[in-house]
């Protein structure tokens, strides 16, 4: 059994669809617990009401950066993961979180990385004119929103569009391909080659979605 724990801020979608593909596709894996640095993190409720041991620890209780991420992998090994998942985890990790998760801390950026890293990633791409956006899965490395990428997903962008068409439309497909990606890690289909993440047996890395 691949135990696996989520880190959340807020809403939590994407946890949950990971919650639930768990569920319906009877994944050989537990989800051992639901992490928020926000005590009143709407997700939160969504995993408790399903069973979901849940944690939280404010990360405002703590000096620095290092103190937190410190004390917040103690929290996530006292849950033995195999597997940790940021799912809308807003923290910059320092590189000692970072690196003592190698190989094993998975993300989702909402953007087809490497553009748009950082914050606002819907408002950047309307401004940049891209008529294609997206999301990424990736391993998480010391660089911000860096990290070989696991699957993408794109979705087109339309004249009329505002940050918050775009971010639902993202949304949409995020809720695919971060549950795609963590079954694959589950049944030990993910190599990384360099910077190339490889999936044997080989399955689409890229998520095209229908929207017209
Ligand atoms: C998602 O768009 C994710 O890509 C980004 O933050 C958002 C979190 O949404 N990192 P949710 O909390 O999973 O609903």
């Amino acid at each position: 059994m691949t135990s696996i724990v989520i880190l959340i801020s807020g809403r939590g979608s994407n946890m949950e669809a990971i919650v639930r593909a768990a569920q319906n596709e009877a994944w050989p894996a537990q989800i051992s617990a639901v992490i928020s640095n926000r005590p009143d993190a709407a997700g939160l409720d969504f995993a408790r009401s399903h069973g979901i041991p849940v944690a939280s620890l404010d990360h405002r209780q703590f000096p620095n950066r290092s103190a937190f991420d410190a004390e917040l992998v103690k929290l996530i090994d006292s849950y033995k993961p195999d597997l940790v998942v940021l799912a809308g985890f807003m923290r910059i990790l320092t590189g000692e979180f970072v690196n003592h998760y190698e190989g094993r801390l998975l993300n989702i950026h909402p953007s087809l990385l490497p553009l748009f890293p950082g914050l606002a990633t819907h408002e950047q791409a309307l401004e940049a004119g891209v008529k294609e956006h997206g999301a990424t899965v990736h391993f998480v490395t010391e660089a911000l929103d860096h990290g070989p990428m696991v699957i993408q997903a794109s979705v087109p962008v339309f004249s009329g569009d505002t940050a918050d068409t775009l971010a639902h439309r993202v949304l949409k497909q995020e809720h695919i391909i971060y549950p795609r990606a963590v079954r694959w890690f589950i049944d030990n289909r993910i190599s990384i080659d360099q910077n190339r993440v490889l999936i044997s047996p080989p399955e689409s890395q890229l998520l095209v979605s229908q929207d017209k």
